[in-house]
């Protein structure tokens, strides 16, 4: 059957402009790191991003790497957005990036040139698209001068193939640098995707300064820390979770007491403010005023709704924040 989207799925969603360009972005992105692989149901995967259209998440963030296997996420959106969102590709946000291991030998990793604009094509070739919205240098590459990364990405953007340019994971002189390359080349570089949460706040620490003075927006990662700002850990390490799953990327591991103690007191406050922890956890960090969007990922269409329904609640009051602190530096 062929998907139509819900008529009210711009009724109650938040979008916010990305630093100064004129673009905005959902408050709620979906990425398509975990989930989307060809390991995962694709019925499923399918289920997700229907409800989060539905639901007005209008951004869908992928990268060349994102499966397992690499690149099977790019293959199985394609195959979705052929056979059901084509029709709304000027409704949509698609984003991707190279910069991480792709293929073997001298150019596929890193920040070059050849790297960045062969993997943009293959990307493009997955998906079945001519152009992704913002196409991003995944990491900044201490082997390549940055002139030459801004200006692929400039070439890339000027050649039609991405209409914005991003970076991620860039520290706060990279960022400065790479806004300063950009302006001079004239290049849309407008957001910068970066890790933040309640659990890790290096972003704080320059970044998020370098960001707002360079006129950036900034899309924020993991803003669950991979689930762990949810309530699913509090009582043992369910099988089909990240950190009970095959994923080596949230280990069984990090699911410590000093953890469960944290995220027990933090549950406690988001019941108390009458939301759930992972809608807690998605206001604190959109109540950073550098924060443009959290990027969520998600393994089921429930916990897109639950994650969109944040921003039913997106106030804290200052009482509210120090609880958080001090539960966090306990
Ligand atoms: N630029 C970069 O270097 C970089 C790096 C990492 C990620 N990213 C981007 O950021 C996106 C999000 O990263 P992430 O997946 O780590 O984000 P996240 O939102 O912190 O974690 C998502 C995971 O948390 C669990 N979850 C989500 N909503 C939930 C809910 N309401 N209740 C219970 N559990 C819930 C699910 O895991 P379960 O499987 O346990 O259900 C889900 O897969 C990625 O897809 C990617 O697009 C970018």
């Amino acid at each position: 059957m062929n998907y139509k989207a819900e008529q009210s799925r711009y009724e109650s969603m938040q979008y916010n402009q990305v630093g100064r360009s004129g673009l905005k972005l959902p408050a709620i992105s979906l990425g398509l790191w975990h989930n989307f692989g060809d390991v995962t149901n694709f019925q499923t995967a399918k289920k997700i991003i229907f409800r989060a259209f539905d639901l007005g998440i209008t951004h869908f963030d992928l990268a060349n790497n994102y499966g397992p296997p690499p690149g099977s996420a790019e293959s199985n959106f394609g195959r979705i957005m052929k056979r059901h969102l084509k029709k709304y590709r000027d409704e949509l946000i698609i984003s991707s990036k190279a910069g991480y291991p792709m293929w073997k030998g001298p150019y596929g990793d890193g920040g070059s040139r050849k790297y960045l604009i062969a993997s943009l094509d293959q990307s493009l070739e997955r998906m079945g698209l001519d152009y992704v919205d913002v196409f991003y240098s995944h990491r900044f590459d201490p082997e390549t001068p940055l002139e030459e990364t801004m200006g692929a990405l400039d070439q890339i953007v000027r050649s039609g193939k991405a209409l914005y340019a991003g970076i991620s994971n860039y520290n706060a002189e990279q960022t400065r640098e790479a806004a300063r390359i950009a302006e001079d080349f004239g290049t849309p570089l407008i957001i910068h995707q970066h890790r933040y949460s309640m659990l890790s706040r290096k972003l704080e620490k320059g970044t998020a300064q370098a960001i707002q003075q360079t006129g950036l927006g900034t899309i924020v990662f993991s803003p669950l820390a991979q689930g762990m700002l949810t309530a699913k850990y509090l009582n043992g390490i369910p099988k089909s979770s990240r950190a009970g799953s095959a994923s080596i990327f949230l280990k069984e591991n990090e699911i410590t007491d000093e953890y469960l103690k944290k995220a027990q007191k933090l549950d406690e406050l988001a019941q108390e403010r009458s939301q759930t922890l992972a809608q807690m956890a998605l206001a604190w960090v959109l109540n950073n005023p550098v924060v443009t969007s959290a990027l969520v990922g998600a393994s089921s269409p429930d916990q897109i709704e639950e994650n969109v329904a944040t921003i039913e609640n997106l106030e804290f009051e200052k009482e509210e924040l120090d609880q958080i602190e001090a539960i966090l530096n306990d």
